[in-house]
């Protein structure tokens, strides 16, 4: 199929790298022409593993524009992956989204034959029906369910592993408004062997937030676990292997550290607090999924202070920037709090990342980046913020390092102190 692409960052990208791989034809459409550029020249605007190889290798079936008119004319399906980022009051910023889908449905005016929109940016249930919907019939023209199909295909990919997870996803969500965009879909991804699950349009929205923030509550929660397991001197990743065994907990997202961050987890937790205050429900566990990572991350600043009590004028080494491993992307990194106090302190901060500081230095450029991660461990005391895999064979020893994503290697040093452990 001929396939557009609104919106070119970690999801929009990967979308269209993955489905060029498929087979199909790609045509990104996003605002910032320096992207477009590199994307035109195959290279990824983002760091992404396997993205620059997936561009190059299929560079004749993917191009890139600022232009939606003809973008629009040409294929016949177009993905939404523009970004739903948090209002300074938590709640969800449809701006870009609102902008995106009035130029589509102008750009829709003058088409002859049906076109599919699939919604892909992460929204709030309604939101495709009451928001979207009413903008494309407005701006085109057109009537949707007869000359416009509309599709809500909410993505689950995980930045770092986003190839593997858009090409071999555990489920395919499909909301639809009528049949014909539901089997366009369904031939769309008919070579995938997951479970497809088509719903209401609302559903799929919703499949999306509830999804989101149970994950983030389950890291909570083992936070909150592994915080006792420290007063109490147990072992808290002893603790989540054996309920991690249990196939109705699951192992995964069971690691106590210093919480979750990133560009979904953040801002969609908000965002259904938001939603759920304007319709008059209660997220008592929602809300305290959030108050727990706010804490979290400040308590590996805490140990640090039991070691050198007065942070003024000591330098302290940060390991990792990024919000996980295997990705540029900062957003609500947990690294960011941790800054922010050691700053407040008066400490200087020596950090190191393999991928993220040229993200970082946008928002602290004063701060000192370091050439390698081992230039860091001259400084007084070493935080571990990512669990990057370089971190796990550096030279600990005789270094005080406290850490908040479990290195075992960094056991090694003369002061080891984990934050659950
Ligand atoms: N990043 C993830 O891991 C992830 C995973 C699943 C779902 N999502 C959701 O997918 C959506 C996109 O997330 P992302 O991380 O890819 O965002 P992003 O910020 O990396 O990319 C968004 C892109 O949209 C472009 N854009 C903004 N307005 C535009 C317009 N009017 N026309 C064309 N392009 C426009 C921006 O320039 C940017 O390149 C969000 O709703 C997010 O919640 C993200």
């Amino acid at each position: 199929m001929k396939l557009s692409i609104i919106g070119t960052g970690y999801v929009g990208l990967v979308t269209g790298a993955c489905f060029a791989k498929l087979g199909h034809t790609i045509t990104c459409v996003d605002i910032d022409p320096e992207k477009i550029k590199k994307i035109n020249n195959s290279i990824p605007p983002i760091y992404e593993e396997g993205l620059d190889c997936l561009l190059s290798e299929n560079k004749e079936k993917i191009s890139a524009t600022t232009d939606y008119t003809s973008v629009l004319l040409h294929t016949d399906v177009t993905f939404l992956c523009v970004g739903t980022p948090s209002l300074k009051d938590g709640s969800i910023d449809l701006s870009y989204l609102k902008e995106a889908t009035k130029q589509i449905a102008i750009a829709l005016k003058n088409k002859k034959t049906w076109h599919l929109i699939v919604v892909k940016s992460t929204v709030l249930p309604g939101t495709t029906q009451n928001v979207i919907l009413p903008l494309l019939e407005q701006y085109s023209g057109k009537k949707v369910g007869q000359d416009i199909g509309l599709t809500m295909n909410p993505e689950f990919l995980k930045e770092g592993v986003a190839i593997q997870d858009f090409l071999q996803p555990d489920r395919i969500v499909i909301g639809f408004y009528d049949d014909r965009s539901r089997n366009t879909l369904r031939e769309l991804y008919k070579g995938f062997s997951c479970p497809l699950v088509e719903t209401s349009l609302s559903a799929a929205e919703m499949i999306k937030y509830a999804s989101n923030t149970f994950l983030a509550t389950k890291i909570s929660f083992i936070n909150e676990i592994g915080n006792l397991c420290k007063k109490l001197r147990i072992d808290t990743y002893e603790v989540a292997t054996g309920m991690g065994l249990d196939t109705r907990i699951g192992r995964p997202f069971l690691d106590s550290g210093i919480g979750w961050g990133g560009s979904c987890f953040p801002k969609d937790v908000n965002a259904l607090i938001a939603w759920a205050k304007d319709i008059k429900e209660p997220t008592r566990i929602i809300e305290s999924t959030k108050a727990v990572n706010t804490d979290q991350p400040l308590r590996l600043v805490k140990i640090l202070r039991k070691h050198i009590p007065k942070l003024k004028g000591t330098t302290i080494g940060i390991l990792g920037l990024a919000f996980k491993p295997n990705t540029d992307d900062i957003r609500d990194s947990r690294a960011i709090p941790i800054v922010e106090e050691l700053l407040r302190e008066g400490a200087h901060i020596k950090a190191y990342d393999p991928q993220a500081m040229e993200n970082f230095k946008k928002i602290y450029p004063t701060i000192e980046y370091a050439p390698s991660a081992s230039d860091v461990l001259s400084a007084d005391a070493i935080l571990i913020t990512t669990k990057w895999k370089e971190f796990t064979t550096l030279p600990y020893q005789g270094k005080i390092i406290i850490d908040g994503r479990r290195i075992e290697q960094a056991k090694n040093a003369k002061i080891y102190e984990g934050v659950c452990w």
